[in-house]
């Protein structure tokens, strides 16, 4: 059963990230209320991290019960936690160093080490572990936080990228030929097993690429986000004005 897909257009990049720390809020309340903690698997990009510096501030800040939320990431370039590149860096700049979260909550990708394949082997042992996978089970994320890039790219899932097939193993190593870049980044069946799966996306770069992807063919080696459909969960897409401004319909 493919998930109800819900689409907000907002009036513009400050409003998104106010919609999107509401949308947060309400999924950390219910899933701590549920099950006694909420998992979020973290996006890289511009749009995202303007989510995390808003709930780094109130009225967001006192509204989530940080030491029951744990921190995973969608994806990772392949590079040390302090490089300017670096997913986890950003997130720790912006919301993670500013917030009382306990550092035990928070499952970086080593995306720092030379051999990427164990690299991405060592992070899905870390998700066997938090969830208690067994053999063969894929773990279901409260939230997976994405954004779009304007090739249609969502966390590290490239264009004709070998990740985009890989239906067996919960993280890959992926190369991308267009960054000269080795990435880490969840695998389609683990991001579609999420609870909700949240595309934030912002400016008239992406108006195009937005358009293919929600009103277009169903092209996913071209447009990878075409592959993110929750089997169990909601997804939701967040975008500016800008951003819509080629939909049809939403
Ligand atoms: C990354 C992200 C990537 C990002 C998109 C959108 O590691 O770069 O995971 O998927 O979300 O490229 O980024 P912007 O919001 O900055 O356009």
């Amino acid at each position: 059963m493919i998930a109800e897909r819900k689409i907000l257009v907002v009036a513009h990049s400050e409003e998104l990230s106010r919609v999107a720390a509401e949308e947060f809020v309400v999924n950390a309340e219910t899933s701590v209320r549920k099950n006694g903690f909420f998992t979020v698997a973290l996006s890289g990009g511009s749009t995202p991290k303007g989510l995390y510096m808003k709930l780094a501030g109130e009225p967001y800040r006192e509204k989530i019960p940080w030491s029951k939320v744990h921190f995973f990431w969608g994806d990772e370039r392949c590079v040390p936690p302090d490089h300017p590149d670096s997913n986890y860096r950003m997130a720790r700049e912006s919301l993670l160093d500013k917030v009382p979260i306990p550092e035990v909550n928070i499952y970086r990708m080593p995306a720092e080490l030379e051999d990427h394949d164990r690299a991405a082997s060592e992070y899905e042992q870390t998700i066997r572990a938090f969830f208690h996978l067994e053999a063969g089970e894929k773990p279901r994320f409260d939230m997976v936080l994405l954004g779009m890039g304007d090739d249609g790219h969502t966390a590290s899932l490239f264009p004709r990228t070998s990740a985009l097939e890989e239906r067996d193993h919960l993280v890959s190593a992926n190369y991308i030929e267009k960054l000269s870049a080795w990435r880490l980044t969840l695998t389609v069946p683990v991001i579609n097993q999420a609870a909700q799966v949240l595309f934030l996306i912002s400016g008239e770069s992406k108006a195009s690429v937005l358009k293919e992807v929600l009103e277009g063919d169903f092209q996913p080696h071209r447009l990878p986000s075409q592959l993110i459909r929750p089997v169990h969960g909601s997804l939701l897409f967040i975008a500016d004005s800008l951003a819509a401004g080629k939909l049809s319909h939403w």
